[in-house]
């Protein structure tokens, strides 16, 4: 069994400089891993990154993370995921990674994914190139996203994402933004590979838990909607959430 410890949405910065230490140092007797879902800072200055490297660095369990597109806004999402890598942090994006935990083997694939909406109710790449590059860069996403997963050998597989692959984990978010909140191309992407379970933030007002319609249970693990500073899922060995 392997026990994920997940969150996201920390929108972290330089006032807040040790806050998240003393729960890291208690970690390893609750969880074996933790997965970060993006939306690390508030603005992606590096800056904010760099007070939450300090507060990540030479962590007792393995961490990965993807950005989230507030990590993006400041156009040094490069800079960003340096300050992080540079404090030990997995930072994924479009690839996977192979952990030797708990005495198995977890493999994580981690991108940001994008938005586009969910069936009945979603965008298509069609009409102005600005229409076609939004829902394209969705496609472009989920398409890596099920390639790293398809490649990672490993018995317990797991997605880290920051917008949703879910509708289902939206619920308390308007309707009128789900298009900007996810996209069912990503659970679709998942469910094609296949996966124990599919984190995700990005919706501050929505609902930690909900399913693909593949099967594949999704947790929506932002901040806001947890209300602690991080959940923990058990997984065994190839089979679904304990
Ligand atoms: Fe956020
Ligand atoms: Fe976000």
């Amino acid at each position: 069994m392997i026990r994920i410890a997940a969150v996201a949405d920390l929108h972290f910065g330089a006032d807040l400089a040790g806050t998240m230490r003393p729960h890291l140092e208690a970690l390893p007797e609750r969880a074996d891993v933790l997965l970060v879902g993006g939306d690390l800072t508030r603005v992606g200055e590096p800056e904010e990154a760099m007070a939450l490297a300090e507060e990540l660095r030479d962590s007792p369990i393995p961490i990965v993370a993807v950005l989230g597109n507030h990590d993006y806004h400041s156009d040094r999402e490069g800079e960003v995921r340096k300050h992080l890598e540079e404090a030990g942090v997995v930072v994924l994006e479009g690839e996977g990674v192979i952990l030797e935990v708990a005495g198995t083997r977890i493999g994580v694939a981690g991108a940001k994914g994008f938005g586009g909406g969910f069936v009945g109710a979603s965008g298509s790449d069609f009409g102005e190139p600005e229409m076609k590059a939004f829902i394209r860069h969705t496609k472009e996403v989920a398409a890596r996203v099920e390639g790293a997963l398809s490649a990672l050998d490993a018995p317990t597989r797991v997605a880290l994402l920051h917008y949703s692959p879910s509708e289902q984990t939206l619920q308390g978010e308007r309707l009128e933004i789900f298009p900007f909140l996810g996209s069912y191309l990503l659970g679709e992407a998942v469910d094609r590979a296949g996966a124990a379970l599919i984190l995700h933030g990005h919706a501050h007002k929505g609902t930690e838990k909900g399913v693909t319609p593949g099967g594949t249970p999704v947790r929506n693990v932002a901040l806001p909607v947890i209300r602690r500073p991080y959940n923990v899922y058990c997984l065994g060995d190839g089979d679904g959430l304990g």
